[in-house]
């Protein structure tokens, strides 16, 4: 676990891959008194991820690099990351997976939130995967990131129901709602 030493809010940065719907409950999430995480980078493996925008509109610094040689890419973003103290990461809707060597770097301190309720359907297309198979709840979990996809230690989940309507779509507006609250939650409770 990673403790709050002082008053000071732990640097984080946020990795995103797309809408960064999560990045923003983040960032507003930050700014509150009880947070005990400042948002002080973003990165993106793309250009193209809308979140981005976050950026300016926040005035936090942004930084992309496309992951096509992850090995250079993870060099750049661990030297900016040293160069801003950054000391926490969150990664929201990021889609790359991050190598052995980097995740060692941050040991403990690269959080990921998930849509689903690990460690039912690890990887892509959850919710695809839980209307299929006619599931009854679906959800989504904050977890520590390990070399091992999705099965890092879990800090919280949030169920959600499915209802006969939900289609893929419905279903992943409700998880998403649900993500909103819980990551900020998973936040203080890895820090208490
Ligand atoms: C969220 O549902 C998040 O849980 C999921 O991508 C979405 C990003 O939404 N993450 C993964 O699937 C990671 N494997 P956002 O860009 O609006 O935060």
């Amino acid at each position: 676990m990673v403790k709050l030493t002082g008053l000071k809010k732990i640097k984080t940065a946020v990795f995103i891959s797309g809408n960064g719907s999560n990045l923003k409950n983040l960032i507003k999430f930050s700014k509150k008194k009880n947070s005990p995480i400042s948002i002080d980078l973003i990165f993106s493996n793309t250009s193209k991820a809308k979140g981005l925008r976050f950026s300016n509109q926040f005035n936090i610094r942004k930084y992309v690099s496309s992951f096509k040689n992850y090995k250079t890419a993870e060099v750049k973003i661990l030297n900016l990351l040293n160069k801003e103290s950054i000391k926490f990461i969150c990664l929201a809707g990021f889609m790359k997976i991050l190598s052995k060597n980097f995740i060692k770097k941050f040991s403990g301190k690269i959080v990921n939130i998930h849509p689903s309720l690990l460690p039912k359907y690890k990887g892509l297309d959850t919710h695809i995967k839980a209307i299929q198979n006619k599931d009854k709840v679906a959800g989504c979990t904050v977890h520590f990131v390990t070399a091992k996809l999705d099965s890092g230690k879990i800090i919280l989940q949030k169920e959600v129901k499915i209802s006969k309507k939900d289609t893929y779509t419905s279903l992943a507006k409700k998880v998403l709602r649900q993500e909103h609250k819980l990551y900020p939650a998973a936040i203080k409770k890895v820090f208490n």
